[in-house]
């Protein structure tokens, strides 16, 4: 590492639909954070379009650059390394940053750092708790991830649960387009739920014999659709309002059980949450509730912070910094890159 005490990262995340750049001191301090969003324009088609990501990426990636740089007071000169998400994610979306940074990289003589994306989602805890250290149990539950990870120390990660099928966040996403709410579903289930009654209807909870800290979202979610289904053949009245508050305690209960019950097994104290469903103020509740009746700490960034963001790839990447980590030109990006795979 330089001699010199402060480690500025300038960092680049394009693996789904956010074009960002953030320039991040030391892993923890964020100089800056800019993330141009396409929900617009994939709201049209109800999901995000791959070739319609790729292509924004590539008109808005050097301008969000920039505007990084020029919102931290700083240079690609003074930056000390670049850090880029190169998996998992849309092949052709990561390309857009991954190329970007290896030109930066190669331009600037500036060491290149690849980072994963969930790695990335789990640091950004990093940032919202100054004091938050591993060892730490962090549930990951974004639009298409559902992991418990034990973060053994930075940068060593042990997977101990994952989804067998639909990630939280897509269940989220395919119930909200099932009740006629549009994409991202997860904030516009959150607020409908609001209004109605988490008693109302019995989702199942789904359980996986033998691997008791595995998730499934398929079944919850196509109790929805034959619920919603069955109500049209009756010709009865949908309570949109109740089936969203219902789904979603489906879906909170079994997040917050399962990772309860891995802390208390694994004699873990601290548990964190990342990715874009730990905005959700359910789960936060929820999770808050278990923990405070355990004296668990909990740790969660703030929405900004929980869906995908650059500042989060650069805390990452200043620990594999750290690590020694260090990417050449043949960087590629991997859309199915596993967690812990350098
Ligand atoms: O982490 P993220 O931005 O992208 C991925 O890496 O996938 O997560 C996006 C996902 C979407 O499925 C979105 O519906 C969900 O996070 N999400 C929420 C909330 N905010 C975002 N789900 C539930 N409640 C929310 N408040
Ligand atoms: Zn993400």
């Amino acid at each position: 590492m330089d001699k010199k005490k402060e480690c500025s990262i300038l960092a680049i995340e394009s693996s789904c639909d956010e074009t960002a750049a953030a320039v991040v001191v030391n892993g923890r301090r964020v100089l800056s954070n800019v993330i141009a969003s396409q929900i617009e324009i994939h709201q049209q088609y109800g999901g995000v379009v791959p070739e319609i990501a790729s292509r924004k990426h590539i008109e808005k990636i050097n301008q969000v650059i920039e505007e990084a740089l020029a919102k931290a007071g700083t240079s690609l000169q003074e930056i000390d390394a670049i850090g880029v998400t190169y998996g998992p994610g849309l092949v052709g979306a990561l390309l857009v940053g991954v190329s970007a940074a290896k030109a930066l990289a190669y331009a600037a003589k500036k060491p290149l750092i690849g980072v994963h994306h969930i790695e990335g989602h789990i640091s950004a805890n990093y940032i919202a708790h100054q004091e938050l250290e591993p060892p730490f149990l962090c549930l990951v539950v974004s639009g298409g991830h559902t992991h418990l990870v034990v973060v053994k120390e930075y940068g060593v990660y042990e997977i101990i649960g994952q989804t067998r099928d639909d990630a939280a966040g897509e269940a989220f996403d395919k119930v909200a387009r099932a009740i006629g709410l549009g994409y991202p579903g997860g904030p516009k289930i959150q607020r409908l739920a609001e209004e109605g009654n988490k008693t109302a209807i019995s989702f199942p909870r789904a359980k996986i014999e033998g691997a008791e800290y595995d998730f499934s979202f398929s079944g919850v979610k196509s109790a929805v659709l034959n619920y919603l289904n069955s109500c049209e053949m009756k010709q009865e009245e949908v309570n949109r309002a109740d089936v969203a508050a219902s789904f979603q305690e489906a879906v909170v209960e079994v997040l917050v059980e399962h990772t309860i019950r891995a802390a208390k097994r694994l004699g873990i104290r601290k548990i964190a949450m990342a990715g874009g469903v730990a905005s959700n103020a359910a789960l936060r509740a929820g999770m808050d509730l278990a923990c405070s009746r355990r004296g668990y700490q909990l740790y969660y960034p703030e929405p900004v912070l929980c869906t995908d963001n650059a500042a989060m790839i650069g805390a990452a990447a200043y620990y594999e910094y750290l690590r020694g980590v260090r990417h050449d030109s043949t960087l590629n990006a991997v859309p199915n890159l596993k967690i812990g795979e350098r």
